[in-house]
């Protein structure tokens, strides 16, 4: 068998017969989430094209997107189950299951992977004794590797529970981001304006990250 055949499914399949999460008196909208629902429905000529924010709408008010809530959002706007839940799925800033206080989504993207976002994520995963996927016991931080977040400027960087980036990561920085979480305190959200003169750039080229000195190879990450 070649290194290339495929060996095992790229994405698990789903539970078939999950345990519910929410019963059916839970799974209602509000009199003002309706009311807002028929707003976005408003905004577009299929009332299909308002599930991204239906699907927002549902994570908001119950966590995450259980089997039930996608099907309530689907129901919401007259669209089958798999129509929602590919959706869901295609974005992982929708979370199909419980996570904790905190997501910290560590872009391992090309540009953030060649300036040391696979360290950073192993850093994490250590300093926080989780895999890639899992949380804290505590339930308070759940880690995930994500696509490019598109700050690749600042790679390093990752984002916090989908609103705040931070940016151009060191070990150091995850150490005191970690201690100001647990106190509770997130750090605000932030862009990161870069240099545009070449000369400061040094020939366009960043300065500012040492790019040779990432001990995790990018390529061979997820080939056996
Ligand atoms: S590659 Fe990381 S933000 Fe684009």
């Amino acid at each position: 068998m070649s290194k290339f055949d495929i060996q095992k499914p790229i994405v698990e399949l789903p539970d078939q017969d999950p345990e519910r999460e929410f019963s059916d008196d839970e799974l209602v909208w509000t009199d003002e989430e309706q009311e807002q629902i028929e707003a976005w429905k408003d905004q577009y000529p299929e009332d299909q094209a308002a599930i991204m924010k239906v699907l927002w709408l549902g994570q908001e008010k119950f966590g995450y997107l259980a089997p039930e809530v996608i099907q309530l959002c689907a129901d919401t706007l007259d669209m089958s189950f798999s129509q929602a839940y590919g959706v869901s799925t295609f974005y992982h800033q929708y979370y199909k299951e419980e996570k904790g206080n905190y997501v910290l989504d560590v872009c391992t993207c090309f540009t953030c992977q060649v300036c040391g976002g696979y360290d950073i994520l192993h850093y994490l995963e250590e300093k926080l004794d989780v895999h890639t996927g899992e949380t804290t016991d505590d339930g308070m931080f759940t880690v995930q590797a994500a696509e490019c977040l598109g700050s690749c400027g600042s790679a390093p960087m990752m984002e916090i529970s989908n609103g705040v980036y931070v940016h151009q990561l060191t070990p150091e920085k995850i150490d005191d981001l970690i201690e100001s979480l647990r106190a509770g305190e997130v750090p605000d959200f932030t862009s990161v304006t870069l240099p545009q003169d070449e000369d400061e750039m040094d020939g366009n080229r960043r300065t500012d990250v040492q790019t040779t000195t990432y001990e995790t190879q990018p390529e061979a990450e997820h080939m056996d």
